[in-house]
């Protein structure tokens, strides 16, 4: 696919490559399980690099990619028959032009056919140079992501059976990452493909709706014995989470990603405290803020 005219490579996919960020992985294991032994922060694109481009678009996607995302994030939903389509919301009404289009409000994604939903503008409503952008299919998100980097696949919608088939069906079983604010989904997903790296998506609500207290929030060891259990090897959590809250998680060998970081101070605390993983609208700035950060203050001998 093209970008939009005006677009260069970001001088920052530069920063990225002198970071490592781009380099060559250790032979040996899948790229998903590489990725997770790497000793440094990954920076993850939030729905591709949506300061720039409408979240969760091709062009979002590419340039995520120019600006050195170790991971592209995206978020699917299925159709009314059964194809992924990439959309954060379970409504058109917010990316697309569906309400204009279609004369009514709140339409949901899994109300429509593809093909119909190939007919919507998602691209228009952020920027008018992005006109007739469609919303793409997971599958056309996935050819362009991992042609030369990973997805962090976010489903929303779906059974876990149909996924595991449509990646095996294109050889990307732990070439992308899956994660799910749903833990059955991910308990179903490990059952059928237990080698797929995993991330479980949290705080997740109660299920009577009633909101979460403030400890509640917080990643702890209830919260990580059940990640493990259900065999997920990422806790993907906000930004509810504390060292002693990373130390447990490493000492049951999982990683810490933290959402949505976005500015760089935040960044910088949860840096200190031992995160693995930086989910982000704003790739390039957390590598410009790894790559300027004060060094830290030698150690006495
Ligand atoms: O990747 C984590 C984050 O995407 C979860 O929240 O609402 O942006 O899908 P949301
Ligand atoms: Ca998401």
């Amino acid at each position: 696919m093209s970008l939009p005219s005006g677009f260069r490579l970001f001088p920052t996919s530069l920063l990225a490559l002198l970071l490592g960020a781009t380099a060559p992985l250790a032979a040996g294991s899948s790229p998903a399980e590489q990725l997770l032994q790497l000793n440094r922060p990954l920076v993850i694109a939030h729905r591709g690099y949506p300061a720039v481009a409408p979240e969760n678009t091709l062009p979002s996607f590419a340039l995520a990619l120019q600006a050195g995302a170790d991971l592209v994030e995206l978020d699917y939903h299925l159709s009314l028959d059964g194809v992924a389509v990439v959309m954060h919301d379970p409504t058109l009404d917010r990316t697309t032009d569906a309400k204009a289009r279609w004369n009514a409000k709140d339409i949901r994604l899994a109300d429509r056919t593809v093909a119909e939903l190939q007919t919507l503008d998602a691209g228009a409503w952020f920027q008018p140079r992005f006109a007739a952008t469609p919303p793409p299919l997971l599958t056309e998100a996935l050819d362009l992501i991992n042609q030369t980097g990973i997805t962090l696949i976010e489903r929303k919608a779906g059974d876990a059976a149909s996924c595991v088939q449509l990646l095996r069906a294109r050889a990307l079983i732990n070439r992308v990452v899956v994660q799910s604010f749903d833990w059955a989904y991910l308990r179903d997903f490990h059952a059928l493909a237990p080698e797929q790296v995993l991330g479980a998506l949290g705080p997740r609500g109660r299920a009577d709706g009633r909101p979460l207290t403030p400890e509640e929030k917080i990643l702890g060891p209830a919260h990580l014995d059940e990640i493990a259990a259900l065999g997920a090897r990422v806790a993907v959590w906000s930004k509810d989470v504390t060292r002693e809250s990373v130390q447990q998680a490493h000492a049951r060998g999982l990683k810490v990603w933290v959402y949505s970081i976005n500015e760089p101070a935040p960044f910088l605390e949860l840096l200190a405290l031992g995160v693995d993983g930086f989910i982000t609208n704003r790739t390039p700035l957390l590598w410009k803020t790894l790559a300027t950060r004060p060094a830290a203050p030698p150690t006495a001998p």
